[in-house]
């Protein structure tokens, strides 16, 4: 594991995976009314070395807000770090619609195949790259004015490249363009609360 202190992001030009989710994230923001962009704050990170080595990543989970996401790049991708309120985990147990509920495709580890898709019921940690074809998808709450998502949205991610809609555990609703549900990397919690992205562990359980 790997721990440095905050810094902004360049877009590398010799990587251009990274530059595509960038700039398409930067895109959709513009496109998708009333979405909420994800910070791309990589509040910690690994060497330029390790990062080529696949290797963790880590972040303390306290510098997110109810109902914020941060973005913490792993492996040359965006990794969400939601922290849920308890009204978006109400709307989690009863979510109508979905293509895989009970995330039986492998797009996660087994210790996120609950409801929530998560180790702590409010901390989602998933891949923000869209399973179709790999744009960015953006938040959108519930009662948003944005006409691409149904009257009865309890809100979540949308991907403005097609038009797939997931919950706030990245579950695919149905009848999209997206096949399978936003993917979990394997993480955990260390003892000091320090979430640690790209390793299981101890504190996966
Ligand atoms: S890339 Fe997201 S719907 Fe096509």
């Amino acid at each position: 594991m790997q721990t440095v202190p905050t810094f902004p992001q360049p877009i590398t030009p010799g990587d251009p995976q990274r530059r595509t989710w960038l700039l398409a994230s930067s895109a959709m923001g513009v496109a998708a009314t009333a979405a909420v962009a994800m910070p791309f704050v990589s509040s910690f990170a690994p060497s330029e070395r390790a990062k080529a080595q696949g290797a963790s990543v880590s972040m303390d989970p306290a510098v997110v807000a109810p109902g914020q996401v941060k973005t913490v790049e792993w492996r040359g991708q965006p990794v969400w770090v939601m922290r849920r309120t308890p009204d978006m985990l109400t709307t989690l147990e009863d979510m109508q619609g979905l293509a895989d509920p009970y995330s039986e495709k492998p797009q996660q580890p087994a210790y996120a195949t609950n409801a929530h898709r998560s180790i702590k019921p409010e901390l989602l940690v998933t891949v923000g790259i869209c399973t179709h074809l790999g744009c960015s998808p953006v938040t959108l709450p519930e009662g948003t004015a944005n006409a691409s998502v149904p009257p009865n949205w309890k809100g979540g991610f949308f991907c403005p490249c097609h038009g797939s809609t997931f919950d706030f555990a990245g579950r695919v609703f149905r009848n999209k363009p997206a096949p399978t549900n936003l993917v979990v990397p394997p993480h955990q919690y260390l003892a000091d609360g320090t979430l640690l992205i790209g390793e299981d562990g101890p504190g996966a359980a």
